[in-house]
């Protein structure tokens, strides 16, 4: 793919970009979306009924199961070239954030630092009491597990429909929004929310804004350089554009 000389231009010279991604950076290492997810057993169910603290409070047991199962999924799937070519970016650029709102781990396990889980992380487990986090559990038992601290049930450490995001995080994602130079919306529909509002606000504020995604999205319009593919093929061609590695 040719890449605008300008584009190259801006990332060679800048010293701070954010990127955000979403569950298109994650398709190529064979995760399916949440509701591609729902598939066999759990078609059956609405998102709202796996994924939310009213479902939690309903049936435990039934929320738990969907997330141990979407776990076990997890554990065999590795990061695609889009993560590493992530990783190379951050490496050559002083001040990097990577905002995600994707829950799977895989920028972390990719080798990226400085990320920001917008929506938590589904391999970690808190008690939805105390808010401790546990490191162990069993998976086996016929009961939801609960918290070795306050006998809490354990819940996994994600944002559910209705609930918040993490506020120190969503506060550092603005923050890197609004000084970065160059953004990036990477595999995010952004109709979710705040999707659209971090690329504006980049955007408000004299950043360069670019897209990757598989197909145009409401930001499309918006966006200074929009590149219509794959992430785990766009990013890797932009990294050696840029750096030649
Ligand atoms: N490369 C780039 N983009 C891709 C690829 C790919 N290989 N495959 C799919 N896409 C794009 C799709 O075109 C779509 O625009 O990724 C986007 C995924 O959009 P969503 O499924 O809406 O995911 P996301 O934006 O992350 O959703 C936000 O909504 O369901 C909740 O909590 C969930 O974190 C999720 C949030």
């Amino acid at each position: 793919m040719e890449f605008p000389a300008e584009l190259i231009r801006f990332l060679k010279k800048a010293d701070r970009v954010s990127v955000l991604t979403g569950a298109g950076a994650s398709q190529e290492s064979g995760l399916r979306t949440f509701r591609d997810a729902q598939s066999g057993l759990w078609a059956q169910y609405k998102p709202q009924d796996l994924a939310s603290p009213e479902a939690f409070a309903s049936d435990p047991k039934l929320v738990w199961d969907w997330y141990a199962w979407r776990r076990e999924a997890i554990k065999g799937v590795r990061p695609n070239p889009g993560h590493y070519a992530l990783v190379e970016m951050e490496n050559r650029t002083p001040s990097f954030t990577l905002i995600t709102q994707n829950v799977d781990g895989l920028h972390r396990f990719a080798g990226s630092r400085n990320v920001l889980e917008l929506h938590g992380n589904i391999l970690r487990v808190r008690c939805a009491d105390c808010g401790t986090f546990a490191e162990e559990w069993g998976d086996d038992t016929e009961s939801v597990p609960r918290c070795g601290k306050c006998n809490g049930l354990l819940r996994p450490d994600v944002v559910w429909f209705g609930e918040a995001l993490p506020r120190a995080e969503l506060e550092s994602a603005v923050v890197a929004a609004r000084q970065s130079q160059v953004f990036f919306s990477i595999g995010t529909s952004g109709v979710v929310q705040p999707a659209a509002a971090l690329a504006h606000a980049a955007r408000n504020n004299g950043s360069v804004v670019v897209e990757i995604n598989a197909e145009p999205t409401p930001l499309t319009p918006k966006a200074d350089f929009a590149f219509h593919g794959k992430s785990g093929e766009i990013l890797p061609e932009l990294v050696k554009a840029v750096w030649g590695i």
